[in-house]
């Protein structure tokens, strides 16, 4: 079976994208994880795919003159190691329409809040306050608009009684590391499917 060719894209400690990493060591996974990109030099996560034998790179977008110029640099890294599909995870940025174009259709997120409820940050404690019975996750595919696009899983867990941000967000965390594998081999299996796998044009 040919594997899909996927990067995964993180800022921080990487927990889902271990979970990816994991899952595309299996056999029968729909695609190979080649690289872990991260806008930081210091994100836990880095670490820990370097550790599993896959390629790293962190690139800082303090170092590009503009918002554009750090996107371009980051699409012209995918499309040089030929990556067909990329999975954000916990990836702190928002993309620019150039790079939304470049990689329309191939770009998943996963987000911790039932959208469309809770787009942006702090989903876990704006569930608590709102008073919420349920809160959970999402995988999307990416869109121009924040956490918004084709929805591809969602997975619910409650709000008990004394919740803070935190303990409702290591619960809704177990239920990311779950569907996020699940739904993005979904997707590329969609995407091979549908003929939309293969490498992105340089350029
Ligand atoms: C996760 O909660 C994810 O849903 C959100 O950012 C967090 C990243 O955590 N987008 P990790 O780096 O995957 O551990």
């Amino acid at each position: 079976m040919r594997k899909a060719r996927l990067a995964v894209l993180i800022s921080g400690r990487g927990s889902n994208m271990l979970s990816l990493a994991k899952a595309a060591q299996q056999p029968d996974y729909p695609a190979e994880l080649m690289l872990v990109a991260s806008n930081k030099a210091d994100a836990g996560g880095l670490e820990t795919a370097a550790g599993m034998g896959i390629e790293t790179l962190a690139l800082s977008h303090r170092t590009f003159p503009s918002r554009e110029a750090f996107d371009e640099a980051l699409s012209a890294e995918l499309k040089a190691r030929q990556i067909e599909v990329v999975a954000l995870a916990g990836f702190m940025r928002i993309l620019t329409p150039g790079f939304m174009r470049d990689w329309e259709g191939r770009i998943v997120n996963i987000h911790p809040s039932l959208l469309p409820k809770y787009p942006g940050l702090h989903t876990h404690e704006r569930a608590i306050e709102a008073g919420d019975a349920e809160a959970g996750c999402t995988v999307h595919v990416v869109t121009e608009l924040l956490d918004d696009g084709p929805m591809l899983a969602q997975a619910r867990v409650p709000v008990l009684p004394g919740d803070t941000p935190d303990t409702l967000a290591a619960r809704v965390l177990a239920q990311e590391h779950r569907i996020y594998p699940e739904a993005l081999a979904a997707h590329v299996r969609n995407m091979v499917a549908k003929g939309l796998a293969g490498a992105v044009k340089a350029g």
